[in-house]
């Protein structure tokens, strides 16, 4: 089986609404020919209607960097579906290291987050992936078997066709030292045999798997040939449109 590679811009905290147009005005005139790859761009919440307009007529869809579970109330600093289905965005990355880092994300709440993202049709793009010191005592398969099947708790097999996976190993988060695609390989191997035994060979087979951690153009070729690497989550390198279009480029 044949999974479309899907390439995703995570933008963090850059562009500005000015900044977003006139990156997408820019990329608009290289991936017009493109459709054997899924593009996505997840700018900030400020931009993501700016985003939206101005990709309707293209291929590339529009992610939100985060969602909370609840319909609405008193969560200052948070953003609902309700409001992101009404942009409307076509995905929405859950469980990024940085929220783990610094906003005390935990796979319980990556949990709430993705089961509420999957009462719609937005596709959830779940971030797990190890930390340099968990990696050093040789536990890396242990935490990304927790952190999958915490985050996974109670989903069916049949909401797993919405779900994108990105594995991105903290270390390797704007650090430019990037998973040798061996390792990268190894981990999504690993991450696609769990989906396996949890679910079905189908769902396993189905899933794409992306990987994240200061892919660049200079090694997303490597990085993309490998058989469980079904695309990546680009950080630092997403902010530079010619840069981006040629990550695409390897994809294709
Ligand atoms: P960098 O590509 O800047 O390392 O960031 C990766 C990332 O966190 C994407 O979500």
């Amino acid at each position: 089986m044949k999974r479309k590679k899907i390439i995703a811009g995570n933008w963090k905290m850059n562009h500005t609404i000015a900044e977003t147009s006139g990156f997408i005005n820019e990329i608009k005139g290289h991936v017009s020919e493109i459709s054997d790859v899924d593009i996505v761009l997840c700018p900030t919440f400020t931009s993501l209607q700016t985003a939206v307009n101005l990709t309707r007529d293209t291929i590339v869809g529009v992610g939100a960097q985060n969602v909370h579970w609840d319909r609405n109330g008193a969560f200052t600093g948070e953003i609902s579906l309700a409001m992101l289905l009404e942009i409307p965005v076509d995905y929405v990355i859950l469980g990024h290291s940085e929220r783990r880092q610094y906003f005390g994300e935990s796979d319980e709440t990556v949990n709430k987050r993705l089961k509420s993202t999957l009462t719609t049709l937005i596709k959830p793009i779940v971030c797990i992936g190890e930390k340099l010191g968990e990696r050093e005592s040789g536990i890396t398969e242990k935490v990304i078997a927790r952190q999958l099947n915490d985050s996974l708790n109670g989903i069916t097999a049949d909401q797993m066709d919405n779900v994108v996976i990105a594995y991105e190993p903290v270390w390797a988060i704007g650090t430019g030292v990037t998973a040798t695609p061996d390792q990268a390989q190894e981990v999504h191997a690993f991450i696609r045999n769990l989906i396996n035994e949890k679910y079905s060979a189908n769902v396993s087979e189905n899933i794409r798997i992306q990987y994240g951690g200061s892919v660049k153009s200079s090694n997303a070729d490597d990085l993309l040939s490998q058989p469980d690497i079904d695309g990546a989550l680009v950080g630092g390198a997403s902010l530079d449109c010619s840069e981006f279009v040629k990550i695409i480029r390897s994809a294709e």
